[in-house]
């Protein structure tokens, strides 16, 4: 497909068309739908970690930069090493330096950000710590002359949740008055199979309603992934093909070339399946086969996604409908990467995946019989999340010999990540006075149509979480759905742990048997 020609004519109609995207994206309609949310606090639990470090702090000064948060905004960083304000403050500028989008800093957007900037030292479960916490906030608040709209954020390890929310919800941290809102903002894992998901459903309920508690899933944050609802149900001419009758089937890629890094231990009670697939990659396969909800409303939504959810199924007509693979030692980017059971933090008998590939059927009238599959690894050649829909061949092949047999299907790409486009590929006669047929493509590219950078995930999600908009963010029903679709295959393979755990190079596409799995239905994954 690399190879596939955009054709000047293709160029040319682009070009109409970026013309016309960059007036309804002239700055006066953007403008229009800025959102500023009104003036809150946001404490940080696991300040001293990597998420606070590369993510959330660069994300709420670039926000602070766009001029989408409140003047008076509080930042709480809690955490177990012991740190000054000051010392707070220096180690989040190097992060922003290091991690912002938005380059070099501009120094009194930092200053007047890092005035609100604090640091505190606190155990998880140590209740004065808390105390300590509710009177800094309730200072604040008084100086602020408001009560409450207060944001947690739990970015600490899962093991820390229910002790932490249990001291926020049980004391007056986290119902301060009954004009201000609370919000809890709980980092994925949510949860480790469909009785653990429950569990913390059923405590975090105890202290929280619904509509407090924002699940993250980073990637309904993206630009590319918010934009395949826009895509389906802004637009006519897809929705009436996107259906069993015309998408022969669906295939969605999360490759990364990266390892482990240094997160071995975590990865090891993960694997692939609980890392990416049951998260990250769900999510996608829902926003790609949900129904249009019936309005853009955060309930709306996730009603039509846990729909999907609830009519997937893991095909095991053959198998287990898995393919499991884990990294061996090989080159990636050109330099030699240790396997995954020499990564530091990983038992050398390990048998955790780090490559899944499995097939989904999703039993309703639109997906009938449509294949789904899904494959993500880690140390796979190079990072690339997409979804591809491919259609149906033409019913009847009118053009015989040579040119019919170059004939491909019609794919529909949704490029996520890093490219960000969408492209379409059809047939398209050679010019000539011969019969030749070739493929050609029509693509969509953002940055070439909006020429504006896209905001990094996590603004988008911290800013509408401050703005009570949690439709990027999963509900109880649905984070139990996709556990529920995902913890039978993880019962088969704990029962079976070194039943088909295949061995593939770092730097490679997988083990050879996923590539089997898939041609056992006549089709092929997509060369990336
Ligand atoms: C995280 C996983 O949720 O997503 C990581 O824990 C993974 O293992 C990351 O690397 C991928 O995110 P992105 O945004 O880089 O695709």
């Amino acid at each position: 497909m690399n190879n596939t020609p955009v054709s000047r004519k293709t160029q040319a109609a682009q070009a109409r068309v970026l013309a016309d995207a960059r007036v309804s994206a002239s700055p006066r309609s953007r403008d229009q739908s800025l959102r500023v949310p009104e003036s809150c606090s946001v404490v940080i639990f696991g300040a001293s970690g990597d998420l606070a470090h590369r993510k959330l702090i660069p994300a709420l000064y670039s926000l602070a930069r766009g001029g989408l948060l409140p003047a008076n905004l509080t930042v709480i960083g809690f955490g177990r090493k012991p740190k000054t304000d000051e010392s707070f403050r220096d180690e989040m500028r190097r992060a922003v330096h290091e991690f912002s989008r938005s380059k070099p800093i501009d120094e009194p957007t930092w200053e007047r950000f890092a005035q609100g900037l604090h640091y505190r030292q606190g155990d998880y479960d140590n209740q004065a710590d808390y105390d300590a916490l509710h009177q800094q906030l309730s200072e604040i608040e008084q100086a602020q002359g408001r009560c409450g709209n207060r944001l947690f954020y739990l970015a600490t390890p899962p093991e820390a949740y229910e002790t932490i929310t249990g001291r926020i919800g049980a004391t007056s941290l986290g119902k301060p008055c009954d004009n201000g809102w609370t919000r809890v903002i709980v980092e994925k894992p949510f949860g480790y199979d469909l009785e653990s998901a429950r569990a913390l459903n059923a405590h975090l309920h105890r202290f929280f309603t619904e509509d407090q508690i924002y699940r993250i899933d980073h990637y309904l944050g993206k630009e590319t992934v918010q934009n395949i609802l826009v895509f389906r149900f802004a637009n006519t001419i897809f929705e009436p093909i996107w259906n069993y009758q015309y998408v022969d089937h669906v295939q969605i890629t999360v490759a990364e070339d990266l390892g482990v890094e240094n997160r071995g231990a975590y990865y090891e009670s993960a694997g692939v399946i609980r890392d990416i697939i049951q998260n990250h990659a769900l999510q996608l396969l829902a926003l790609i086969a949900m129904e249009p909800p019936a309005e853009f409303a955060a309930d709306a939504v996730r009603n039509e996604k846990v729909k999907v959810l609830k009519a997937l199924r893991v095909d095991s007509s053959r198998g287990d409908g898995t393919v499991r693979g884990q990294y061996g030692p090989g080159k990636v980017g050109g330099r030699m990467v240790p396997g995954y059971t020499q990564e530091e933090g990983v038992s050398p008998e390990s048998t955790t995946e780090t490559y899944l590939a499995m097939k989904l059927l999703c039993d309703n009238w639109r997906w009938s019989g449509v294949p789904f599959y899904v494959r993500s690894g880690k140390r796979l050649p190079r990072r690339v999340t997409e979804i591809a829909i491919q259609f149906k061949m033409p019913p009847l092949l009118l053009f015989s010999g040579a040119a019919a047999q170059q004939i491909e299907p019609n794919t529909l790409v949704l490029s996520i990540q890093p490219d960000e486009s969408i492209t379409l590929k059809f047939e398209s006669k050679v010019p000539g006075t011969g019969d030749r047929i070739q493929p050609v493509l029509m693509n969509f590219d953002y940055g070439e149509s909006f020429e504006m950078p896209a905001p990094d995930a996590y603004e988008r999600l911290l800013l509408d979480c401050m703005l009570g908009d949690s439709t990027l963010f999963t509900r109880s029903d649905e984070v139990e759905a996709a556990w529920a679709l995902i913890t039978p295959v993880i019962e088969r393979w704990r029962d079976n742990p070194h039943g088909f755990i295949e061995l593939y190079r770092a730097g490679t596409w997988g083990p050879k048997q996923a590539d089997d799995f898939i041609e056992a239905d006549g089709r092929r994954w997509r060369a990336l």
